[in-house]
């Protein structure tokens, strides 16, 4: 697909067919993914793969764990409406970890979050790749890490970018409009001529 339609294609999907991802598409993904810019070429990512129903179940549950305390809290009240089905309804999800010691200089100088800087760039370029291919992907971050942690028995030492929801689009996403960019010329604050 041409670049710029590429861009326009890839959209948030949220209900997937059962068709599994072939394992020669999720390599091409994976490559995708890895070719992203990261601090001193570390590469700080790494990929959980999980197909398993039991195991999408667990992720289910921590997510609507999540979703309870934004409720509980007083959060957004659309959330109620906030449909999680997708995460056992995929027929695979991506993990995508870091190592955040792999962050390159910046700590040295106050930033910190290289690692995952670096991997969500690799999930940008993987998300890409997906609808290249015409999977339908989302980048889902409704959990608790330590939670997700325990559940797939992910170290200390590594942290989570997002669980990656991958397979063929069931319907249509909708594109959500954006605004037009806000930029400054020179400095802060100058919207130039
Ligand atoms: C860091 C990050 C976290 C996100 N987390 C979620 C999420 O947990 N659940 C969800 O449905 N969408 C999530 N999204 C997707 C956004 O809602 C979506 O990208 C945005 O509404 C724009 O829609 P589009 O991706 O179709 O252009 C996330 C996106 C990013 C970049």
């Amino acid at each position: 697909m041409e670049f710029k339609e590429l861009v326009k294609e890839r959209r948030s999907c949220r209900s997937f067919e059962k068709e599994a991802v072939s394992e020669g598409h999720l390599d091409a993904i994976l490559d995708a993914g890895i070719w992203a810019p990261n601090p001193l070429n570390l590469q700080p990512w790494e990929f959980l793969i999980v197909t398993e129903g039991e195991r999408k179940s667990e992720i289910r549950a921590v997510a609507e764990e999540a979703k309870q305390k934004v409720l509980d809290g007083e959060g957004p009240g659309w959330v109620s409406k906030y449909d999680m089905d997708f995460l056992e309804g995929a027929p695979m999800l991506i993990v995508v970890l870091y190592d955040p010691g792999k962050s390159g200089l910046g700590p040295f100088f106050g930033q910190e979050q290289g690692a995952l800087q670096a991997s969500s760039a690799c999930i940008q370029n993987m998300m890409l790749a997906a609808a290249d291919l015409g999977y339908g992907s989302l980048w889902f971050t409704w959990f608790e890490p330590q939670r997700l942690k325990d559940v797939l028995n992910i170290p200390e030492n590594r942290e989570i970018a997002g669980v990656i929801p991958l397979g063929r689009p069931s319907g249509e996403s909708k594109a959500p409009p954006r605004k037009d960019p806000k930029v400054y010329r020179d400095t802060y604050g100058d919207e130039g001529p």
